[in-house]
């Protein structure tokens, strides 16, 4: 089989290097790719919103797959850019339509689902400039912190979190009127604040019945704590230890199944990959949020958990037959720890030598922002690399992780030393 990845980051490296190990590869390539995606497969130079450029590189390389890692191509369209093109009809996109990818690229549209499937989710109120009045009073009436959320995409930034009420309608009023995340937040959705620990949960679906994977945790925050500025996410940890059978079969009957007929109920033939983002409220799985693709850092530390061959999934969610695969998965705990570059995610310097790299024996390195500049690796992005370590439990991953961290070296290289910290397993 000759597969297409879509992306450039750990996520896709990561999905990369499982597709690679699998018997049914003939060609893999990765547009665009990285450093590291280029030594599973061969990179391709092409942007995943290039649809014309992608259907011309299919056409010519006889892909069967095309596997899309980010959303901002399946929010775009294009597995329906392949399904309403004939020339496209055998290449099968692992990624779901537009309509579906609205779970992720719509909060209001993702609210509505939820409620009217009963899932459990924060309360809440959209809001446009039409109801903004009754937006700034429904404001009044919530205790604080105040949650506020621009209702389309704005690259992982336009979730508001306030203590203050003044400060809370001020923002509500710039998001709407000023354009604050441009047309992303012209509708915005106030919620109800949640507390609670949040993990990620995934789950592969061919549109009728579905695979778990196994769930994860992530750090969002640059500093050490979980304190200070949000980033794409600084490492990630798989089991999540509290996420035991009985809170999982909440999460599957309140949650996943709700969430799989709902989509079949709304004729949304959904194919792809769903991330649950939940919140553990007193024992009780609520969602934050759904993604429609993997996340990232949790793929780095998930794909190595799935023993199976992951283009068995592929082909059982292409052709619709994902009951009859079987999936297993590996008992140890995987842990990464993201390696970024110094002042991120605010402005960074790129292109430093990475050093290290042929020192690393008992843990996997995915790339992320990096490229080969002839014999060196560089840096060319946020986030670098993932380092990803298998254990017995999550001290013993997590020792050999930091250990090959601490191999690995490039200028102003940063990364959170305490990854795993609020998730100690139970003895
Ligand atoms: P989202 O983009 O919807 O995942 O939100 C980004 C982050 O904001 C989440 O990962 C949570 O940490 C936080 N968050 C979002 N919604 C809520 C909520 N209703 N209550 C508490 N925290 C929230
Ligand atoms: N790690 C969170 C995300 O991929 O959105």
């Amino acid at each position: 089989m000759n597969v297409l990845v879509l992306g450039s980051g750990g996520r896709e490296h990561a999905i990369s290097w499982k597709i690679s190990q699998s018997s049914q590869i003939d060609k893999l390539f990765i547009a665009p790719g990285n450093a590291g995606t280029n030594q599973v497969g061969t990179n391709v130079d092409l942007k995943p919103d290039d649809f014309e450029g992608i259907k011309t590189f299919c056409l010519e390389e006889k892909i069967d797959f095309v596997v899309v890692g980010p959303e901002g191509p399946l929010v775009d369209g294009i597995h329906d850019f392949f399904l309403a093109d004939p020339q496209l009809s055998k290449v099968a996109v692992i990624g779901p339509n537009k309509e579906a990818a609205q779970l992720e690229g719509s909060k209001e549209f993702s609210k509505k689902f939820m409620k009217k499937y009963n899932i459990p989710t924060a309360k809440y109120l959209a809001v446009t400039s039409d109801n903004l009045d009754a937006g700034i009073a429904h404001l009044e009436a919530l205790k604080p912190p105040y949650v506020l959320k621009a209702d389309g995409l704005a690259a992982g930034k336009g979730v508001l979190i306030l203590d203050d009420l003044n400060e809370a309608k001020k923002e509500l009023r710039s998001m709407i009127k000023d354009g604050k995340f441009g047309s992303a937040s012209s509708t915005v959705v106030i919620e109800e604040f949640l507390s609670g620990i949040e993990l990620s949960v995934f789950i592969i679906t061919d549109g009728q019945s579905y695979k778990i994977l196994p769930e994860a945790k992530d750090y969002k925050r640059i500093g050490e704590g979980d304190t200070g500025l949000n980033t794409g996410g600084m490492g990630a940890v798989s089991p999540v230890p509290f996420a035991n059978s009985a809170f999982m079969d909440k999460v599957e009957n309140q949650i996943i199944i709700p969430t799989v007929k709902g989509l079949k109920a709304e004729g949304i033939d959904y194919k792809g990959f769903i991330f649950f983002g939940l919140i553990n409220v007193k024992n009780d799985p609520y969602v934050i949020e759904y993604n429609c693709r993997m996340g990232d850092p949790e793929t780095e530390v998930v794909i190595p958990r799935l023993k199976s061959d992951i283009l068995e999934l592929f082909e059982g969610v292409a052709t619709e037959t994902l009951s009859e695969r079987d999936v297993v998965f590996d008992e140890r705990t995987v842990t990464g720890v993201m390696m970024v570059s110094g002042g991120y995610p605010d402005a960074y310097e790129k292109e430093k030598n990475i050093q290290g790299l042929n020192n690393i024996f008992d843990s996997i390195v995915f790339h992320a922002g990096t490229k080969q500049d002839g014999p060196t690796y560089v840096t060319s992005g946020g986030r670098v690399l993932c380092v990803t370590s298998y254990g017995k439990n999550q001290s013993d991953a997590l020792n050999r992780t930091y250990e090959n961290v601490e191999k690995i070296n490039f200028d102003k290289a940063y990364y959170r030393k305490d990854i795993g910290f609020d998730i100690p397993e139970v003895e």
